[in-house]
């Protein structure tokens, strides 16, 4: 008897199994390359690797992959559209959770690297650098989407609710990418590289939303 699904037939537990095994490893694999960057920074750090400015490497090494991991975890559901592979839903939440946690190392590195806690000097720059405004804004959506993430949230939330609270992923991705165009003094380039993958990202989302407005219609005007 198959222990994964033992109330399915025998084609379906396989297939089941399979995915669950997939599921299994993919989350081993992404835990294992999603610590990579933070791994690569703790090695700079012990060999003297980090240059003359240290803070700004970390700075810009956290920064970088936090918006990856939105990105990444933004991706996720057409990717699964696309290629059919529906385990891929199950490791979303892990990566959008690395996303808060390079975030969250990228705050801790401003507020004690650069600012040595000094909570008034760091009100000042919420309140007056916009792209810290904005960059702290991105933040705290990460923040409210890390805590609402569990299983107990979505529960307490209702699917629909929750589906719909966790769309600030997309606003989070706004954020964060004028975060970066704001903060870049001359080359543009790597925030717009961001800035076309969002782009992309928020048109397919759209474009899906509309398709499936569109056959909700017809099937009502259909069963009218
Ligand atoms: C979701 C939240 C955030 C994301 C995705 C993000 C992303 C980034 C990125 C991509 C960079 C540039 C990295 C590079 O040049 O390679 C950066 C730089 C920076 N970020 Fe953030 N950030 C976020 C939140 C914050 C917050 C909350 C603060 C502080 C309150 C902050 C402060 C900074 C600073 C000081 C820099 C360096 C600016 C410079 O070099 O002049 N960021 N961030």
């Amino acid at each position: 008897m198959n222990a994964c699904f033992p109330y399915l037939n025998y084609k379906l537990q396989i297939a089941n199994c399979k995915s669950k095994m997939t599921l299994r490893l993919a989350k081993i694999a992404i835990f294992l390359a999603a610590l990579i960057p933070l791994a690569r920074l703790v090695w700079k750090a012990l060999h003297d690797g980090l240059g003359a400015n240290p803070i700004e490497v970390i700075t810009h090494s956290t920064g970088d992959w936090t918006l990856i991991l939105i990105l990444t975890t933004l991706s996720i559901t057409p990717l699964r559209r696309i290629t059919h592979q529906y385990w891929l839903i199950g490791v979303r939440r892990m990566i959008g959770l690395f996303a808060f946690f390079y975030g969250t190392l990228h705050f801790l590195t401003y507020i004690w690297l650069d600012k040595f806690f000094n909570v008034h000097d760091i009100l000042q720059d919420v309140a007056k650098r916009r792209f810290i405004t904005v960059g702290f804004s991105a933040f705290v959506l990460l923040i409210s989407l890390a805590l609402t993430s569990t299983k107990g949230w979505i529960r307490r939330l209702g699917g629909k609710n929750w589906q719909r609270l966790h769309r600030l992923i997309y606003l989070t991705g706004i954020l964060a990418v004028v975060h970066y165009i704001w903060l870049v003094k001359a080359d543009l380039r790597k925030p717009l590289e961001y800035a076309i993958a969002l782009s992309i990202l928020l048109t397919y989302r759209v474009g899906t939303w509309l398709t499936e407005k569109a056959s909700e219609k017809r099937k009502q005007q259909a069963g009218q």
